[in-house]
């Protein structure tokens, strides 16, 4: 009797965990086995919670933070945002008023005085016109370069279509479409003529604008 109300004043004074016989726990089974375990977890957290400090941004650091976010949301946009849109404007450069500057086979600027010199009387050759399109630009009788050009892409679908010298037309390889020497369609499967373009020259350059006016050929709005 006079043992156990000296246990129980003990117990009182140092808490109840200091009276679990070792022995005892070693045989009691699992959860009363890891009470000791789970007691030192439970101090460890109070002496982190109690001891470390929990890092939260200040509102300086903050906005930096959301500064550089947008930035490099930003420029990621920008950076697909741009070529996407330049694909749709047509290209420009070397030409005045919005026309673009001839270029030959090798990609040089075509000027009248070179053309004339390397071309004769009723040619018929390639440059680079109008949105990248193969063009033929004409010789004329008094040897000038003609004022149009004559965009060598077939209505149909599409090929490049030769000029024939000996026929004195242009015949399309493709499917057999032919047009005059203007490029007026005359036998088809191809729907339409060939599409023109203004030639002019500037600083001696030959210089290709687009053809919004009525088409001399057919009396009729272009299609192009
Ligand atoms: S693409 Fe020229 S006739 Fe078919």
């Amino acid at each position: 009797m006079i043992k156990a109300v000296a246990l129980a004043a003990l117990a009182a004074l140092f808490g109840a965990d200091a009276f679990v016989s070792p022995v005892a726990t070693s045989f009691s089974g699992s959860a009363v086995a890891q009470r000791p375990t789970a007691s030192r977890a439970t101090s460890k957290a109070m002496k982190m919670s109690s001891n470390e400090e929990v890092f939260v941004p200040d509102m300086d650091r903050r906005t930096a933070m959301n500064l550089i976010l947008a930035g490099s949301i930003g420029v990621n946009v920008l950076g697909l945002a741009v070529p996407y849109i330049a694909f749709f404007v047509p290209p420009g450069g070397g030409g005045s008023g919005g026309g673009v500057t001839a270029k030959d086979a090798i990609g040089n600027e075509v000027t009248v005085e070179s053309w004339l010199a390397t071309h004769g009387v009723g040619s018929r050759e390639l440059a680079e016109g109008i949105k990248g399109d193969a063009t033929y630009l004409v010789v004329t009788e008094d040897k000038k370069v003609q004022d149009y050009g004559i965009v060598a892409v077939c209505t149909h679908l599409g090929c490049v279509v030769p000029w024939n010298k000996a026929e004195n037309k242009f015949m399309c390889p493709c499917h057999g479409s032919q047009y005059d020497q203007t490029g007026k369609v005359i036998r088809g499967p191809a729907p339409l003529s060939l599409a023109l373009s203004h030639v002019e020259e500037v600083d001696g350059k030959v210089i290709f604008k687009e053809w919004k006016e009525t088409d001399f050929r057919t009396g009729d709005k272009p299609w192009w």
